[in-house]
């Protein structure tokens, strides 16, 4: 099985600190098609190439630019999501290490086809490290003349995983609390500072220069009915070859995990984070897309000889820390599951848990603000799916050892007595 590199064909291949290695592997030609086409006619383009967001919504990308370029505003903004803070998500660090120009090159065409002037790159606060190699990539385009017609400012997150919502994001730019707004109004309408706002992750913006280049047909000849295209997933976990990998959409788990990243013992594999799927060995052909399972491009490989419950309440301590509180389904929701995994893994569950943890992710998942409420309830309903019978042993268990440990109890009170 080989990799399909298109985001991430200049990988390794061009100095990310030095402009004229990308100008030699035909950048900017994108951008300079661009420039003579109406804006109208980018967003034709990227809608027909069937383009879909890359930050785990999977929204269709054209369709979004569309509402941005429709609105009525002299004002609009761009951000590139690179808050990038799944666990086990690493593809966009990569990109934005080796590929800034590509990822500029991008928002710049994305700038002109909405009409922003002004565009951030809300960078995740443990990419510190990146905001100088950001800056100077800027500059060097900037200094080639390509920032006419919109400014980029890189502007740093505070550690807050929410943040990456893209409305939370925004209100974290605005310099207020990082909580989720109601939707709707959303972001191309009404946005950063009430502003039409398309807000695009690292990868979605990456492929806009290809798309240019080659044209929507190109494009939409790759991947499935919903899903075109490629997709850079970041594998980790029991796995000989951890990394950052590119395979067109459609492709097979096994052809990620095991072929290319080297896994010979799958116990389960997650797929999208801390809040994603969770998959076990007999999924392992299913096909990578939108239409099964995607999320932000963080996959996870465990072997047989991890827990899967300690697994899952590792996401929940994960989740319930990172909650921004603002909806009670979600706050209280991620302390009462962290309860209960907690009782699991302490050998203190109680009978009608399993139960208890279906009834109320099906709850957080309805009623949760944003998404990271909504999909808190994804792991635990797939783990009791398929790995019910852990829970069943862990609860059958504890009410073995109570029982047990209350007759010698109450024999020892007995003695006393
Ligand atoms: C809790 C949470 C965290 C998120 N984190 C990110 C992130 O780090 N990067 C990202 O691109 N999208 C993230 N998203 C999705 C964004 O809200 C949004 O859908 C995305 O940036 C849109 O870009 P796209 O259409 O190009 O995917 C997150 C969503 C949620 C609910």
């Amino acid at each position: 099985m080989a990799e399909k590199r298109i985001v991430l064909g200049n990988c390794g291949n061009i100095n990310p600190r030095n402009i004229d290695t990308y100008l030699a592997k035909g950048g900017f030609r994108a951008y300079k098609r661009a420039c003579s086409m109406k804006p109208k006619a980018i967003v034709e383009e990227i809608t027909k190439s069937g383009l879909t967001g890359r930050g785990g919504a999977g929204f269709r990308c054209g369709y979004k630019w569309q509402l941005a370029l429709n609105a009525k505003s002299k004002e609009k903004y761009l951000v590139c999501n690179a808050d990038e803070g799944d666990v086990g998500a690493f593809k966009d660090k990569y990109i934005l290490s080796n590929d800034p120009f590509g990822l500029i090159e991008g928002m710049l065409i994305a700038g002109l086809a909405v009409g922003a002037r002004q565009a951030y790159i809300y960078l995740r606060a443990e990419y510190h490290f990146l905001n100088e190699l950001l800056c100077q990539a800027i500059a060097q385009v900037a200094a080639r003349g390509f920032l006419q017609h919109m400014d980029i400012a890189v502007f740093e997150g505070a550690g807050a995983y929410v943040c990456g919502e893209e409305t939370a994001l925004m209100n974290s730019i605005e310099g207020c609390r990082g909580e989720a707004r109601y939707k709707p109004p959303y972001p191309p309408s009404v946005g950063l500072w009430g502003k039409p706002t398309i807000i695009n992750n690292v990868e979605t913006l990456m492929n806009v220069p290809h798309i240019i280049n080659n044209g929507a047909h190109w494009f939409s000849e790759m991947g499935t009915a919903y899903s075109k295209g490629t997709r850079v997933f970041s594998v980790s976990g029991d796995v000989k070859r951890p990394g950052v990998y590119e395979l067109e959409m459609g492709s097979s788990l096994r052809e990620l995990v095991v072929d290319l990243a080297g896994a010979d013992d799958v116990l389960a594999v997650q797929v999208g984070g801390a809040a994603g799927t969770i998959l076990p060995a007999s999924k392992i052909d299913l096909p990578l897309s939108h239409e099964t399972v995607l999320g932000c491009g963080s996959v996870m490989v465990f072997n047989s000889s991890r827990d899967i419950i300690a697994i899952v309440y590792n996401d929940m301590q994960f989740l319930n820390e990172e909650s921004c509180g603002k909806c009670t389904p979600c706050r209280e929701g991620t302390e009462v599951m962290l309860e209960i995994y907690g009782r699991l893994t302490r050998g203190e569950a109680r009978d009608g848990d399993i139960e208890a943890l279906e009834e109320l992710a099906k709850a957080m998942s309805l009623a949760s603000l944003c998404g990271l409420g909504q999909a808190a309830a994804v792991p635990v309903l797939d783990s009791i799916k398929y790995f019910r019978q852990e829970y069943a042993g862990l609860i059958d268990q504890s009410m073995f050892l109570r029982s047990y440990l209350g007759g010698e109890l109450n024999k020892t009170r007995e003695g006393v007595r």
